[in-house]
């Protein structure tokens, strides 16, 4: 089939994917699949740059990661899964278009500011050029299209100035990728607050049918709301939010949202419910994840063969940029 242009995106392997990966990102990413040449990155060298000091963590994390990927959609037949760290031209493509980017620049992009905050450590230098890693990933296989978060378009826009500096000093070599934002609004964690791997407030694809009825059952709710006979909250609740997002008997929806405004159903009745449909929905990814974990060595497979598929143009890029910036002409 005709594709439509080339994509790059990629996750940092923090650890196992839950369920706002799967509704927020991973279902985009397997759903177009057969429009674009699509390359994922399992971004480990972006992951030292806040954890750097534990080298065995990373890579149960990247096995995880592949896992939940496949079974979420990702098919390793129509497209390539890539381990930055095994293609030594990202990080050699970084260190060249640092060059291009003020110091100043990278301070002011809203997610360093934000972290400096938060670690109340030095950052480190590869922390400030965490978006020009970002930027070679995308430019060394000349990506039309990056499928991103909204917290990652400062990132895609410093690429975009890295592409268009390139472009003028050197002469045309990269064209600016352009950003496909999920439409999918994003799932509240169960308490909440910002779903976040860390603030334990997630649902994991690894998780069993008990623990993710285990979680729903003590999600957050209407906090304003103390017998089961007072007009509830639908708005805002998480409980409903996650009903909207993986019921789909929308009749069963909406009745379970006037019953619970009227006052005549309990909070239990409503989670009762929700575990049953949120397992059903898991269950099939579950099942493929339990499968691909049965057999590592084919999860290896599977990424070195997309590695290498990904290699050859990684080393035709850095090539290209070499010549243009007069780089490597003596020997
Ligand atoms: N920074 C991205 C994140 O945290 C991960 C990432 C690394 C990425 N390289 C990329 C995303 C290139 C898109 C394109 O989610």
């Amino acid at each position: 089939m005709d594709k439509k242009g080339r994509i790059l995106t990629g996750h940092r392997p923090t650890g196992p994917r839950h369920i706002g990966h799967l509704v927020g990102t991973l279902e985009t990413w397997a759903a177009i699949q057969d429009k674009f040449e699509c390359y994922f990155l399992v971004a480990d060298l972006h992951v030292l740059t806040t954890d750097y000091d534990h080298p065995k963590r990373i890579h149960a994390n990247i096995l995880d990661v592949l896992a939940d990927w496949i079974a979420a959609g990702i098919d390793p037949k129509r497209s390539s899964i890539v381990l930055q760290s095994a293609i030594p031209e990202h990080a050699q493509l970084s260190l060249l278009l640092g060059m291009l980017v003020t110091v100043s620049r990278l301070t002011r992009v809203p997610t360093y500011k934000e972290q400096v905050k938060e670690l109340k450590l030095q950052p480190s230098m590869g922390f400030l050029t965490y978006p020009v890693l970002q930027a070679a990933d995308i430019l060394i296989y000349k990506a039309d299209v990056v499928p991103i978060g909204e917290d990652q378009l400062p990132h895609l826009e410093v690429t975009r100035e890295i592409a268009r500096r390139f472009n003028q000093l050197y002469g045309q070599a990269f064209s600016e990728p352009e950003p496909l934002l999920s439409h999918t609004p994003r799932l509240p964690g169960t308490d909440n607050r910002t779903m976040h791997t860390s603030c334990g407030n997630t649902i994991f694809l690894k998780d069993t049918p008990e623990e993710t009825t285990r979680k729903v059952m003590n999600m957050y709710t209407d906090p304003t709301r103390i017998h089961h006979t007072d007009p509830g909250h639908v708005e805002g609740n998480p409980v409903f939010t996650y009903h909207d997002v993986f019921n789909p008997d929308i009749e069963e929806v909406v009745e379970l949202k006037n019953l619970y405004r009227a006052g005549k159903i309990g909070d239990v009745e409503v989670k009762r419910r929700l575990s049953v449909v949120l397992n059903d929905y898991l269950d099939p990814v579950r099942q493929q994840r339990a499968d691909l974990c049965a057999h590592p060595d084919d999860l290896r497979d599977i990424i070195r063969s997309g590695t290498m598929r990904a290699r050859p143009i990684a080393q035709s890029t850095i090539s290209e940029v070499y010549k243009k910036m007069g780089l490597g002409t003596i020997v």
